[in-house]
């Protein structure tokens, strides 16, 4: 059975466009963008239609790959100071010559709707945050949707990245979930996975989970794209897995949840702020 991010993450930005209207004006979104990556540019181009079907204004900043960090902390200063704008994210990756953690610590923790300052991801610790990062935050509201239970169930986290892995981790362990997190040279995933409830794939490694490793009932999330010849390729066997699970798709999975998940950010940001 397929679980619809796109359907879900559609009604999340029609509920946020009524609530916009409550407020004392839109709330914004400031995209910084270094450089012509054309998967940024796609993601970005997702964000402005998101945007724009719940009630945010948008604006993209494209600065030039050879823009130098001091250049682009002036403009990230900027935007901070600007009262005008509720939330602000840079699109990564950053050309090699900008380091990523000190342009990310540079975001005023209020606007950083993309849940990735230390600040931020302290707060996630200790589970006080009201501005989580998109991904992991869509995954555990299309949990909460489907009214998948969280406490006590074995879940499987496969990947240990900064941005999913293990902000999700953390979500779930605080929700009450047995969490094991596996990464791509985990010895052997399907020890784990065999035990799971829940299992979340996001390895970036396609087809990693095999139909063997999975017990039919399982809840299975994809978040999974790794580009290839021009085409995305996922972390699970969708077509054998998809009649034995409750499955997310790829596209139209947990991609649409995380773009729904920063407009809700940019109207708490903008609540908080305004
Ligand atoms: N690049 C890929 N995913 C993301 C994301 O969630 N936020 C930002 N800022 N850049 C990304």
């Amino acid at each position: 059975m397929i679980i619809d991010g796109r359907s879900i993450a559609q009604s999340i930005c029609a509920k946020l466009w009524e609530e916009g209207k409550t407020l004392p004006r839109k709330p914004k979104l400031s995209v910084i963008l270094v450089g012509e990556n054309p998967a940024s540019l796609s993601y970005i181009r997702q964000k402005e239609r998101f945007a724009g079907i719940a009630g945010i204004d948008f604006e993209l900043r494209q600065l030039s790959v050879d823009t130098t960090e001091n250049a682009l902390m002036d403009i990230i200063h900027e935007v901070n100071g600007n009262r005008f704008i509720d939330g602000l994210i840079v699109q990564l990756p950053l050309p090699r010559h900008i380091d990523t953690n000190t342009i990310i610590e540079a975001i005023d923790p209020r606007k950083d709707v993309d849940g990735f300052t230390s600040q931020n991801i302290g707060k996630l610790f200790l589970g006080t945050a009201d501005l989580i990062s998109c991904t992991p935050k869509g995954i555990m509201r299309l949990l909460e949707t489907q009214k998948t239970k969280i406490q006590g169930e074995n879940i499987v986290v496969i990947g240990k990245s900064n941005i999913v892995g293990k902000p999700l981790s953390l979500l779930l362990m605080n929700a009450g979930g047995t969490v094991t997190v596996c990464n791509k040279d985990t010895k052997d995933i399907g020890i784990f996975t065999q035990s799971a409830d829940i299992i979340v794939v996001a390895a970036g490694s396609p087809g990693l989970l095999k139909k063997a490793m999975v017990r039919p009932g399982t809840t299975v999330i994809d978040v999974g794209c790794t580009p290839v010849d021009g085409k995305f390729l996922w972390d699970t066997d969708f077509q054998e897995i998809e009649p034995l699970c409750r499955i997310t798709p790829v596209p139209g999975g947990v991609g649409p949840m995380t773009v729904a998940m920063l407009m809700e950010n940019t109207h708490i940001a903008a609540k908080n702020q305004m």
